[in-house]
């Protein structure tokens, strides 16, 4: 799209508005820096740097010039874990998420978004990420997804004081993208966390990221849906087990409503599980 800019007038404040929008339309919705990154070589280079820590000195290695500057630091899934096992209640959990600066994600989200709900619900529903909506009230699936979440709930009888929800991912990634393995890898340990201090009796993981990452599922969703799973989680005595649930994610509902039903069959099977236990 032109500006028709030349250095002798203004850019026309209402083409200025269309770009703006045209931008958000193709989902570049924050802006991030000046200059553009590449993802892959900096986590290629932050590999690199925990091998390298990891790997026995070499007295005799110096950089032949100056180094490029380091890309920002990304914590290791250990460090993130040794962090999240220290935080004993869910409020020193979020307080140690807000803390955290290991994970790129938090740099370009405008906040955390840590969790809705009752705090101690039977049910405990965690989805991929936050989105827009979720990113600017702090509070997961309040977007669209979210809305039709509720109704998906109300149709069983439940609300959100009947139920805990998070995400695997509580930083929203840059224009609604998919999470990266190494972003998820450093944000699974607090939302394991999050679920053992919450410590439901059942978990509903919607959609195949929260279905694979939490539950070590590898076919799609579509085949893993509707099926019941054990999700172990440490406990206060020790490791205990949890009946977890996969179903379809909302927002995938909103493009295919024809999978509705199979959600709605995910949802009497929930009630049933909730009803009998
Ligand atoms: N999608 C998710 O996975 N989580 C949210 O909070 C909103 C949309």
């Amino acid at each position: 799209m032109s500006l028709d800019t030349d250095a002798d007038t203004e850019p026309d404040a209402a083409k200025l508005a269309s770009l703006l929008r045209w931008y958000a339309e193709m989902g570049v919705d924050c802006a991030v820096s000046e200059e553009p990154h590449d993802r892959f070589a900096e986590s290629a280079a932050a590999v690199k740097t925990v091998a390298v820590k990891q790997a026995p000195p070499e007295p005799a290695a110096m950089p032949a010039s100056a180094p490029r500057a380091a890309p920002p630091r990304q914590a290791t899934p250990m460090e993130s874990a040794a962090l999240a096992a220290g935080a004993r209640t869910l409020d020193e959990l979020r307080a140690a998420l807000e803390g955290f600066e290991g994970c790129s994600l938090k740099r370009t989200a405008s906040r955390l978004v840590f969790e809705d709900g009752a705090r101690g619900a039977r049910i405990m529903l965690v989805g991929e990420a936050p989105g827009g909506d979720e990113d600017k009230q702090g509070k997961p699936f309040v977007g669209r997804a979210g809305q039709l979440l509720d109704r998906m709930l109300a149709a069983i009888g439940l609300d959100r004081q009947h139920v805990y929800i998070a995400n695997v991912v509580p930083w929203r990634p840059p224009g609604n993208r998919a999470p990266t393995l190494q972003e998820t890898a450093i944000c699974l340990p607090f939302i394991h966390r999050q679920i053992a201090l919450s410590n439901p009796d059942i978990l509903v993981c919607l959609g195949a990221s929260a279905t694979q990452t939490l539950l070590g599922v590898k076919e799609g969703i579509t085949r893993a849906r509707g099926r019941w799973y054990d999700f172990s989680v440490e406990g206060e005595n020790g490791p205990k087990t949890i009946r977890a649930l996969a179903t379809l994610h909302p927002a995938y509902l909103l493009r295919t409503p024809i999978a509705k039903r199979n959600a709605w069959a995910d949802m009497r099977a929930l009630k049933k599980a909730v009803e009998g236990t």
